[in-house]
């Protein structure tokens, strides 16, 4: 759908706006977000199907950050939470622009492992994301965003029983607090149902910390970037409501294909009994696994061992 003049929240819900978010904004009703997620294109030339975001200076990119997340504010409920992601170029105008119109809760940075190797450079692999909130209250669950690992070090109490951890029959584990480093997500890889054609796709893992931590099931969740649509599919396998914008129409038929696969299966990969996996852990979650369709989707992933 398009936006050509002023729209109710119930007109919008569960809708993929393929338009220019500045030109939807002006007719999007006010504080009905709970929870906006930002993956802007990063300061840097890429091309998104043929129309190419050009690098730019860091006072320039500062300046086109300011110009849809300003007025994206009227839009936002005085409780909301922000995530705008960003890697190493892109992040410190993310940080001063954010510093200026929001409070500034925390920077989580993504390993993100894949990345060129460079020859006289480090390697880039890793990525920022901003966690921004409009007030001091605020929805943070973090019992719903907890990481389960595998025990290196498996120290055991004055009874003999373990401490802090849990003995089972797939390995030895602890579910610990989420940090902010997340070294637990990869890539959508080609072979992982997930995956699109669209060149800067985030996982639906990495999606689903965001919204399990920062929103309560029914909120509203908005990505005014949606490219192939992983925020409104995690938003609708999480159970909550969801709107994006997508200026191109190739990437808005992506999202609405992967939101009709999510009306089928609701699995996230690498998220499983209410806790975040670590990568290489699929052949144990599937044993735990009820046979269900996860469980099926898990077979197909083991090849890859990844998520
Ligand atoms: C980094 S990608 C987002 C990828 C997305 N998170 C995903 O998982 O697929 C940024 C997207 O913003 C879109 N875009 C760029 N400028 C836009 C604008 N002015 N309004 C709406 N979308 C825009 C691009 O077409 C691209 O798909």
């Amino acid at each position: 759908m398009r936006l050509e003049g002023p729209h109710d929240v119930s007109t919008i819900l569960g809708r993929t706006i393929c338009q220019d978010v500045l030109l939807a904004l002006p007719h999007l009703p006010d504080s009905f977000v709970d929870l906006l997620i930002a993956d802007p294109p990063y300061n840097l030339d890429k091309s998104f199907n043929g129309q190419t975001f050009k690098a730019r200076s860091p006072d320039e990119y500062e300046s086109w950050l300011e110009s849809w997340l300003v007025p994206l504010r009227r839009i936002l409920k005085p409780t909301a939470s922000v995530y705008i992601c960003g890697d190493w170029r892109s992040s410190a105008a993310i940080q001063r622009v954010a510093e200026r119109h929001f409070i500034v809760q925390n920077r989580i940075t993504w390993e993100r492992e894949k990345g060129r190797g460079a020859l006289a450079n480090w390697k880039n692999c890793s990525e920022d994301i901003w966690f921004l909130t409009t007030s001091r209250q605020y929805t943070f669950n973090v019992d719903a965003v907890k990481l389960k690992r595998r025990v290196i070090a498996p120290y055991k109490d004055a009874n003999g029983d373990p401490k802090d951890w849990e003995q089972t029959e797939s390995g030895n584990y602890r579910v610990t607090h989420p940090s902010n480093m997340w070294t637990d997500i990869s890539v959508p890889f080609w072979s992982m149902p997930e995956n699109t054609d669209h060149p800067t796709q985030k996982p639906e893992k990495l999606i689903a910390k965001l919204v399990l931590a920062s929103s309560q099931p029914n909120d509203v969740v908005f990505d005014p970037f949606l490219g192939s649509g992983t925020t409104s599919v995690v938003a609708k396998k999480l159970g909550r409501n969801f709107v994006g914008v997508e200026i191109d129409q190739h990437y808005c038929c992506l999202a609405e294909k992967r939101l009709a696969m999510a009306s089928r299966d609701d699995s996230i990969q690498g998220f499983h009994e209410g806790l975040f996996w670590e990568r290489n852990t699929l052949s144990q979650q599937r044993k735990r696994a009820k046979p269900s369709s996860q469980q099926q989707s898990l077979v197909l992933f083991d090849r890859e061992h990844v998520g």
